[in-house]
């Protein structure tokens, strides 16, 4: 009996026919179990006998049993290893690799231009109150200054104080002015929101506010700064700019920036030609401003400015059309967007 289950034991080919093998053997019907049943109908003295023989029986083919069964196991392992076998030597194919969204890189790009100026970066919420993108920023209350900016309203909060989608990042110099000590030096990156949609406009857009408050800053830094900022951004020496007299409820005196460009047909060129384009909003801060974030004006003043990071963006690497920047077309960034 023992040759046979050792020989059937031995020739199983896998790990199924191995178990039939035992249970056939040492299952609760299985041949070597029956013999161990009749143990009980011996007289003593056959028992003594007959037990360790059948013990050491069953003993030996749970050990050959559990032996076939390791070999059986490392070749189904090996076999496994061979069919999934990864050849390392081929060559890779190059996985697909993000890119940078163009506003991404003028993010940068700016901070970077800013920071090596001294500014750092400060960050405010998408969600304002009145207060903060209004009231303290000068807009005097019912005045038309507030329509002009085309506000998404929310409802009021439960004090009353009406909550908007910010028009701007100047909230943002409010924020700063009444948490920080001057010398006050920060540029303020950020998502804006107004009520407008065409080709140039999208309800959703992007600016940089700029801060400067100190003793004796003025008007001369602020065209100096924001000069050496445009030299730096459209990567070009020579520079013509013309500040022009503006408006801002905020800023007293207030102007826009325009720089000099040209066409070369499709390319927009920076720096020189006839014409004049706007980037930017800027100003001294008003004295009421100064006030309600609890600065004296009589021993403070600075700057601030303001600028479209969507349009420098279009400016910058010539993309055409503002729409492309928010419609999350997988193209559309391959074709715009940078290596990171
Ligand atoms: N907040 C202004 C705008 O959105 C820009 C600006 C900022 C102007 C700071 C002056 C100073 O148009």
């Amino acid at each position: 009996l023992e040759n046979d289950l050792n020989a059937k034991i031995s020739a199983a080919p896998d790990e199924r026919a191995l178990e039939d093998i035992r249970i056939a053997a040492l299952g609760k019907k299985g041949v070597v179990s029956e013999k161990m049943k009749t143990l009980g109908k011996m007289s003593p003295e056959e028992r003594q006998i007959a037990g360790p023989a059948l013990n050491g029986l069953k003993n030996r083919i749970a050990e050959a049993i559990a032996k076939r069964k390791d070999v059986l196991e490392e070749a189904a392992l090996a076999r496994q290893l061979e069919a999934e076998r990864v050849d390392v030597t081929l060559p890779v194919r190059a996985p697909g690799r993000g890119r940078l969204h163009p506003l991404t890189k003028v993010f940068n790009e700016v901070a970077e231009i800013f920071a090596a100026m001294g500014f750092e970066v400060r960050e405010g919420p998408d969600i304002e109150d009145d207060f903060h993108n209004f009231t303290a920023l000068n807009f005097p209350p019912e005045h038309p200054a507030r329509e002009i900016h085309d506000t998404f309203f929310f409802p009021p909060r439960e004090d009353g104080e009406k909550m908007v989608l910010r028009t701007h990042t100047s909230p943002v110099q409010v924020r700063t002015m009444m948490t920080e000590k001057p010398p006050i030096r920060i540029i303020a990156p950020g998502r804006t929101f107004r009520c407008d949609s065409d080709q140039t406009h999208t309800p959703m857009f992007h600016q940089v506010e700029g801060l400067v408050i100190d003793k004796s800053t003025h008007m001369g830094h602020l065209k100096g700064t924001l000069e050496a900022f445009c030299r730096e951004f459209f990567g070009v020496k020579e520079l013509e700019t013309r500040f022009r007299p503006h408006f801002f409820p905020f800023t007293e005196p207030s102007a826009e920036m325009d720089v000099r460009y040209e066409r070369d047909g499709a390319v927009v060129k920076i720096g020189q030609g006839d014409k004049w384009m706007e980037i930017l909003g800027s100003g001294m801060v008003h004295p009421n401003v100064l006030k309600a974030c609890g600065l004296d004006p009589d021993e403070y003043q600075g700057f601030a400015f303001g600028m479209g990071i969507d349009r420098l963006a279009m400016l910058k690497y010539g993309i055409p059309d503002l729409r492309g920047f928010f419609s999350g077309d997988q193209r559309w960034i391959e074709h715009y967007g940078f290596a990171p």
